[in-house]
């Protein structure tokens, strides 16, 4: 074995484990709903595990921060539904208050931060972090590939087939088949991808 293979080799290495720590979790009960061909390695944080659905064979790999708010003042907690096939890489951030839906064979880069809900910042003499949420459902469709370090902020619908530039802030919600980048994110050009589900 040549020396630059080693990393690779121990790469694998913890990917399987980590797949395999996974597949024997008990936590996986306590979701909504974790198929056995979904994983999700090595997470950094989860909560709200009962409001948290995942389709067949979803991929989400080493330090997300999945959180499904709980609930104030007798409101129901926030939900997440992920659908069939969707992947995403490292440093997945979602936190949901109310709703987050991502699609069917969505694409999500490293570095992707989707949220449905801000901090109020209204209140005069109120620090921020004792401010009520803002918050807007936020959905995403199939087949959307969403690039490096990209912010999918309250209220945005991504409709099916987009593409989200790397680096992208998405504030507003963009029609289906969009390319979109930049900070605020606009669409640049449409694409030709049409896969409805
Ligand atoms: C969005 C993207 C797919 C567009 O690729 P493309 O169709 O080849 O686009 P082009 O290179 O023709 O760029 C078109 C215009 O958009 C701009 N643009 C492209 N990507 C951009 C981005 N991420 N942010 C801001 N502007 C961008 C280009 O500068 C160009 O502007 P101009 O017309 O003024 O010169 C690509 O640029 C990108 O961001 N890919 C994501 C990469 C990534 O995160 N990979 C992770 C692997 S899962």
């Amino acid at each position: 074995m040549q020396i630059k293979d080693i990393d690779k080799t121990i790469f694998v290495f913890l990917t399987r484990f980590n797949k395999l720590l996974s597949l024997v979790s008990p936590l996986r009960l306590l979701y909504k709903r974790y198929p056995i061909s979904s994983y999700i390695t090595n997470p950094a944080l989860i909560s709200g595990r009962p409001r948290i659905s995942l389709g067949q064979g979803v991929h989400i790999r080493d330090w997300a921060r999945i959180e499904a708010v709980d609930g104030v003042g007798g409101e129901p907690g926030g939900e997440i539904n992920i659908g069939d096939n969707t992947q995403a890489g490292y440093y997945l951030h979602i936190g949901a208050s109310k709703n987050v839906t991502i699609g069917s064979n969505v694409l999500i880069a490293s570095y992707v931060y989707i949220t449905d809900h801000d901090h109020g910042i209204s209140l005069p003499n109120v620090p921020y972090m004792n401010q009520p949420l803002k918050s807007a459902p936020v959905t995403i469709g199939n087949n959307v590939w969403i690039g490096e370090k990209v912010s999918i902020l309250k209220g945005v619908t991504i409709g099916d087939n987009c593409v989200i530039g790397a680096g992208a802030v998405v504030t507003k919600s963009q029609p289906e088949d969009s390319i979109i980048a930049g900070v605020p994110a606009r669409t640049i050009k449409k694409t030709k991808n049409r896969i409805q589900k």
